[in-house]
């Protein structure tokens, strides 16, 4: 027992300081493992999240995660500023076992096999990385699956499974994901993306505020257009 809490303790105080050091201007749980990581600001990343090779936009937040070890978490992921991502959502961009060979157990790859050989490993194919635009809003328990791109504005519902792309603004649900809805107009999600408040100011941002969170988007859009 002790055995076991002192190392536990002495990861929790390293990257403790490390977070500090590193992300002195978002919130991030020592509870997490964060590397290669690019918060632009003002995140927040709470308790048990794995992220690996990832650039998150500012402001936006990451609920905890109770699942951590090397396939599940966040890996060679692009997301926006302004989103909201519930708990336990995986992206999956951790390679793919090659579908068209006789086993597709990895005999060369994995260490403790007999067939070990990193030189003949061709058991894995390589998958593309996840792009989440801005102010999208990840359910809890949603799988994104490699090479997939979110868009600006979307939903994505609790426990679903992304496997191909998803619109601007449109709200998608189930195994596979299905578009179920859209937050708005075509006409309304054009004139929206091209007015991309997410790139504003701070200062601005708070000012347009009753508009943006409470607000008629009408009158939003009349008034920022271009
Ligand atoms: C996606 C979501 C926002 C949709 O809300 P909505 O637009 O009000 O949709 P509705 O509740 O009217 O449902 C529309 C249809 O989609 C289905 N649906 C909704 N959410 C679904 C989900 N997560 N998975 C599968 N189907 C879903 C409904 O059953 C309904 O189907 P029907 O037309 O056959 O009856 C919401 O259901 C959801 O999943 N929210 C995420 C909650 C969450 O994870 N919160 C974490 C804390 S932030």
């Amino acid at each position: 027992m002790i055995s076991r809490l002192i190392p536990n303790t002495l990861i929790y105080l390293f990257n403790y300081i490390k977070y500090k050091i590193l992300y002195n201007n978002s919130r991030v749980s020592p509870r997490s493992f964060l590397y290669g990581v690019k918060l632009e600001k003002n995140n927040v990343i709470c308790g048990g999240n794995y992220m690996h090779n990832c650039r998150v936009g500012s402001h936006t937040y990451i609920s905890g995660n109770d699942g951590g070890g090397i396939v599940s978490g966040y890996h060679n992921v692009v997301i926006g500023r302004y989103c909201s991502l519930s708990n336990n959502i995986e992206i999956i961009t951790a390679s793919s076992h090659n579908k068209n060979f006789v086993s597709v157990f990895p005999f060369y790859s994995m260490p403790h096999s007999f067939c070990f050989d990193k030189k003949k490993s061709r058991e894995f194919t390589k998958i593309n990385p996840v792009r989440v635009g801005h102010d999208v809003w990840i359910g809890s328990r949603a799988v994104i699956l490699g090479g997939v791109g979110i868009g600006s504005g979307s939903i994505v519902g609790a426990g679903s499974v992304v496997t191909k792309d998803v619109a601007p603004y449109s709200i998608v649900a189930g195994a596979p994901a299905k578009v179920i809805g859209h937050r708005f107009s075509p006409e309304i999600i054009e004139k929206l993306l091209k007015i991309e408040w997410w790139n504003w100011t701070e200062e601005r941002i708070k000012e347009k505020m009753p508009l943006i969170s409470g607000g008629k988007v009408e009158e939003f859009i009349k008034k920022n257009e271009k």
